[in-house]
C-alpha cells in the first residue's frame, strides 16, 4: 500500500511533543511490513534545516483566499529516516523556528493542508491511504472529498488520528473562503458548534477515526471540551490503537544521547552511573530515591500540582528523596518550582526548556517518572521510562491505564485515581518503602525493560484498518 502521513510534527526534523515521535516512527515500521510509507510536513527554520542538506523537488502554488503562496517540495539528502520524507518549504508562513503558537497559525496550517493536496494532486503514482494526524491536518479528510479541486481523491480512503481532543483549532467562519471552492451544501461538514473546527470535520469526513489508545477513545466519547456527542454519533469508524515506540531510538544499550550505555544484564550499574552524573549536575545526592517529571508543565498533564507535590514530600519527609523536573510551560508554574528549588537546594532542582538529550538521561538515570496527567490520550514517557528500567506513577487514565498495571495487582508501578497532591504523596510513600527492598527493585526493573511496547504490533493494526477501507 502506498501510504502518507500528513502531520505538524515528526521527529527528528521538527518535535513538541508525542505526535512527533509516532509519526517519526510509524511509517518506519510500517515499511518493514512491506509497504510504502511517507510522511508530508512543513519546512520548518530550524535547527534540523541548519544541520542537514536538502534538495527541490517540485515547485508549486497555494492559494489562501486572496493570496497566493510559492512553495517547494523538497527533501533531505544526508539522512535516512527509513522512509521518505516531504518537507513543504512555504516563505512567508514557515520560515520561522517554532511549529507553533504564531498568531497567524489557521493561515499557516490551512495553506499548508493545501499545498500538500496541491502536490499530491501532481503525482501519477496512486495515493491508497492518506492519515492525518491532529487538527492541524484535520481538513484534509473534507477537502479530499468535497473540493472540487481534488475530485482526484474522492475515492482515497483516510484516516484520522486524534493525539489530542484538548486542541481542536477552532475559529470563525469568517475564514471559511480560506478553504478552496466546494459546493456551500456542506458547510456542515466544516463546523461544529458555530464554528470552523477542523478537529470535528476530520471526525466527521474521515473513513476511520483513531485515538492512541482503548482507553482515551472510551473517556472522549463522555468527554472532549463539546465533542464527546459527535463522537458517539461516529462511533462505528472509530478505533483506539494503543502508540508503540520505536525501539531503535529508544534503546539504552545504544542510545547516542546517553554516555553510559546498558542492558538487562547491568541495569544497576549502567543506572547508577547515569544517576551519579545527573545527581552531580543538579545538586542531589544519589543514595536518595530519584523521582522525576518530564513534560508540557500544562494542567493537562498535572503538572499545575507538582510545586505543591514537592513542597509536601519535602516538609513530610525532609532529605528522604530528590525530585527533578525536566520541563517547560505555563509560567506560573515554571515560577512556582523555580521558588521550590530555592526553598529545597539539594533535593529539588528543576529544568525549565526542552533538552532532547537530558530527557534521554533522565529516563535512564531516574528510579521512579511522575505522570499525575488529569489528560493522557497515550503518555510515551511512561513507555521509555519502562524501557530505561525506570518504573511508573501514573494517573489512571487514558493510555496511562492501558500501560502501567499496579504492584498491587500483581504489576510493576504505581497507580492512583486523582490529579491530587494527596494521591500523588500516597504513591511516593508506596515507592520510596518498595526502592528500600534492592532485590525486588532489581527484579521489577528487569521484567520493564524487557516489556514489548514497540511499534511492530500498533503497525500492523493500522495496516489492517487501511485494509479494512
Ligand atoms: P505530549 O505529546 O502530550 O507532550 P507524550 O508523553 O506523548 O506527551 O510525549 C512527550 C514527548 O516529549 C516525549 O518524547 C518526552 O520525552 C518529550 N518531552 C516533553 N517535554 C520535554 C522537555 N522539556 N525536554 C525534552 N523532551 C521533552
Ligand atoms: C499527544 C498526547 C499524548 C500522546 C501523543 C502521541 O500529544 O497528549 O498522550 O502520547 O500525542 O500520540
Amino acid at each position: 500500500m502506498n501510504i502518507i502521513h500528513v502531520s505538524a510534527e515528526c521527529y527528528p526534523v521538527a518535535k513538541a511533543g508525542g505526535l512527533a515521535d509516532v509519526v517519526g516512527a510509524l511509517p518506519k515500521y510500517q515499511n518493514a511490513l512491506g509497504h510504502k510509507a511517507s510522511v508530508i510536513m512543513p519546512f520548518y527554520y530550524n535547527k534540523f534545516r541548519d544541520a542537514h542538506t536538502f534538495k527541490d523537488i517540485f515547485t508549486g502554488y497555494a492559494r489562501l483566499a486572496d493570496i497566493t503562496y510559492t512553495f517547494n517540495v523538497i527533501i533531505p539528502q544526508d539522512v535516512d529516516f527509513g522512509y521518505e520524507i516531504y518537507l513543504i518549504d512555504i516563505p512567508g508562513l514557515f520560515d520561522r523556528d517554532s511549529i507553533y503558537s504564531y498568531d497567524d497559525d489557521i493561515e499557516r496550517f490551512i495553506t499548508f493542508q493545501i499545498a500538500a493536496l496541491n502536490w499530491l494532486n501532481s503525482w501519477e503514482a496512486p495515493v491508497d491511504i492518506v492519515h492525518c494526524h491532529d487538527q492541524h491536518t484535520g481538513f484534509v479528510p473534507f477537502m479530499m472529498s468535497k473540493v472540487w479541486d481534488y475530485r482526484k481523491f474522492e475515492h482515497v480512503p483516510t484516516v484520522f488520528t486524534i493525539h489530542n481532543g484538548e486542541y481542536q483549532g477552532q475559529f470563525g467562519f469568517e475564514k471559511l473562503h480560506y478553504l478552496p471552492p466546494f459546493h456551500s451544501y456542506y458547510n456542515g461538514l466544516v463546523e461544529w458548534n458555530g464554528e470552523m473546527n477542523p478537529l470535528a470535520s476530520a471526525i466527521k469526513c474521515a473513513w476511520k477515526v483513531t485515538t492512541v489508545s482503548p482507553s482515551y477513545m472510551n473517556e472522549i466519547s463522555f468527554s472532549m471540551k463539546g465533542l464527546e456527542g459527535l463522537l458517539q454519533l461516529e462511533k462505528d469508524k472509530c478505533l483506539g490503537i494503543l502508540n508503540g515506540i520505536d525501539v531503535d531510538v529508544w534503546n539504552p544499550e545504544t542510545d547516542p544521547l546517553l554516555d553510559v550505555h546498558y542492558g538487562i544484564r547491568n541495569i544497576s550499574g549502567g543506572k547508577k552511573a547515569l544517576k551519579d552524573k545527573l545527581c552531580e549536575q543538579f545538586n542531589l545526592n544519589p543514595s536518595k530515591p530519584l523521582f522525576v517529571f518530564i513534560g508540557r508543565l500544562v494542567k493537562e498533564k498535572g503538572a499545575d500540582i507538582l510545586p505543591d507535590v514537592v513542597y509536601q514530600t519535602m516538609i513530610n519527609f525532609p532529605g528522604e528523596q530528590n525530585i527533578l523536573v525536566l520541563g517547560s510551560g505555563e509560567q506560573v508554574i515554571e515560577g512556582a518550582l523555580l521558588h521550590m528549588e530555592q526553598l529545597f537546594k539539594g533535593n529539588f532542582c528543576s529544568y525549565i526548556g526542552y533538552n532532547e538529550k537530558l530527557s534521554h538521561e533522565i529516563y535512564g538515570g531516574a528510579d521512579f517518572l511522575l505522570m499525575p496527567s488529569r489528560v493522557e490520550p497515550c503518555g510515551l514517557n511512561q513507555l521509555y521510562a519502562l524501557r530505561y528500567g525506570t518504573i511508573p506513577i501514573v494517573r489512571r487514565t487514558g493510555g496511562l491505564q492501558d500501560t502501567v498495571i499496579d504492584m498491587g495487582d500483581g504489576g510493576f508501578g504505581f497507580c492512583h485515581n486523582e490529579c491530587t497532591t494527596h494521591d500523588v504523596l500516597h504513591s511516593v510513600i508506596r515507592a520510596k518503602a518498595f526502592y528500600s527492598d534492592k532485590k525486588n527493585v532489581r527484579a521489577i526493573r528487569k521484567q520493564i525493560m524487557k516489556i514489548d511496547h514497540s511499534w511492530t504490533k500498533a503497525a500492523d493494526e493500522y495496516v489492517e484498518l487501511y485494509k479494512s477501507i
